[in-house]
C-alpha cells in the first residue's frame, strides 16, 4: 500500500482531485469488463455495436443490443465498496470530479445514497436511458428495451424517430461539451487518478497524459498494468474494493489526527 500512502499524502481539500474510472470499478458489482480474461468482447463482436451499424441496420443493432445489455447489466447490480469510497471522498471534500467511461449508472447510485454532489461526467453516456435520434427526447430505457424484446425492432419514438441507447457507440463522436469539460477538469487537476480502466480507448486514454503535462500527480489503481503506468507517480495493482476504501480511510484517519 506504499503507492496509496504516497497518494494520500498529496491529497488534501485544497488540491483538485479528478478520478477517471472504467469497467474495473464496476466488475466487483458483477458488471463484466470489456477486456482481460472473459471480457465482453470475447463473447460479443464490437463490430455489431458501431454507430454505422445502428444507422444502416437499426433492427439488427437493437436485437444484438438487447443481448449485450442483459450480459452487461443482468438484473440487480449495485454499487460496490469502490464506488462508495469515491462517493465518500467526494462528500468529504477530497474528490472534485469523477469522469467515467462506464454507462452503468453506478457512480450516480453511490453518490445519491451518500448525498454526494461531486460532478460525475458520463463520457460514454448512460445505458439506463434511451434517446430519440430525431427529436432528441431522452427517457428511461427499461420500457423501451421491453418493447424491443417484445419485437418492436427498432423501437420508435412518438415523433416517428428511432430510439438509440443513450451511450456513445464505436465510431460516434462524444458530446463536445462533455469532452471539453473533462479536458478542462483534467488540466486543472493537481491529482489525476486512473481507476479500473485499461486506458486504451480514446479520449480517456489521453486524459492522464494531459494531466501529467500540466503537472498533476498521476495515480493508477488497476488490477492489470496500463500503458499509463510508465508516466504515473503511484501505481497500485490492487482490487478497487481494497484500494479505494483504504485510500478513503487513510484520509479519514489523518483528519481525525489533525
Ligand atoms: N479492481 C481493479 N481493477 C480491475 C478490477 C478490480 N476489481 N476488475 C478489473 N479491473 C481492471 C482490468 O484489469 C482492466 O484493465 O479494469 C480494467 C478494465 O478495462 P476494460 O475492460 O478495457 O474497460 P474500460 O477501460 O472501461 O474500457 C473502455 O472500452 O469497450 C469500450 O466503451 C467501452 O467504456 C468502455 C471502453
Amino acid at each position: 500500500h506504499a503507492a496509496l500512502e504516497r497518494l494520500a499524502a498529496e491529497i488534501d481539500r485544497d488540491a483538485t482531485v479528478v478520478a477517471l474510472t472504467g469497467a474495473g470499478i464496476s466488475a466487483p458489482s458483477g458488471v463484466p469488463t470489456f477486456r482481460g480474461d472473459d471480457g465482453v468482447w470475447d463473447h460479443f463482436d464490437e463490430g455489431q455495436f458501431t454507430y454505422g451499424r445502428f444507422r444502416s441496420d437499426p433492427a439488427g443493432f437493437w436485437e444484438d443490443r438487447i443481448e449485450l445489455q442483459r450480459a452487461l447489466f443482468g438484473d440487480d447490480y449495485e454499487p460496490n465498496a469502490g464506488h462508495e469510497a469515491l462517493a465518500e471522498l467526494g462528500r468529504d471534500g477530497y474528490l472534485d470530479a469523477v469522469l467515467t467511461q462506464n454507462t452503468d449508472g453506478l457512480h450516480g447510485d453511490a453518490a445519491d445514497a451518500l448525498d454526494d454532489e461531486t460532478p460525475i461526467l458520463e463520457l460514454h453516456g448512460n445505458a439506463r436511458r434511451v434517446r430519440c435520434t430525431d427529436c432528441g427526447t431522452r427517457r428511461e430505457g427499461d420500457p423501451i428495451f421491453e418493447r424491443a424484446a417484445d419485437g418492436e425492432l427498432p423501437p420508435t419514438c412518438d415523433c416517428g424517430g428511432i430510439y438509440k441507447p443513450d451511450v456513445v457507440l464505436f465510431g460516434e463522436q462524444l458530446s463536445g461539451a462533455v469532452i471539453q469539460r473533462a479536458r478542462s477538469l483534467t488540466a486543472e487537476s493537481d491529482i489525476f487518478l486512473g481507476i479500473g480502466s485499461s486506458l486504451v480507448v480514446e479520449p480517456a486514454a489521453s486524459l492522464p497524459r494531459e494531466a501529467a503535462t500540466t503537472g498533476a500527480t498521476i495515480g493508477i489503481v488497476n488490477l492489470e498494468s496500463t500503458p499509463v503506468d510508465g508516466v504515473a507517480d503511484a501505481v497500485s495493482h490492487v482490487d478497487v474494493t481494497d484500494a479505494l476504501p483504504r485510500l478513503q480511510s487513510l484520509l479519514a484517519d489523518r483528519d481525525r489526527l489533525e
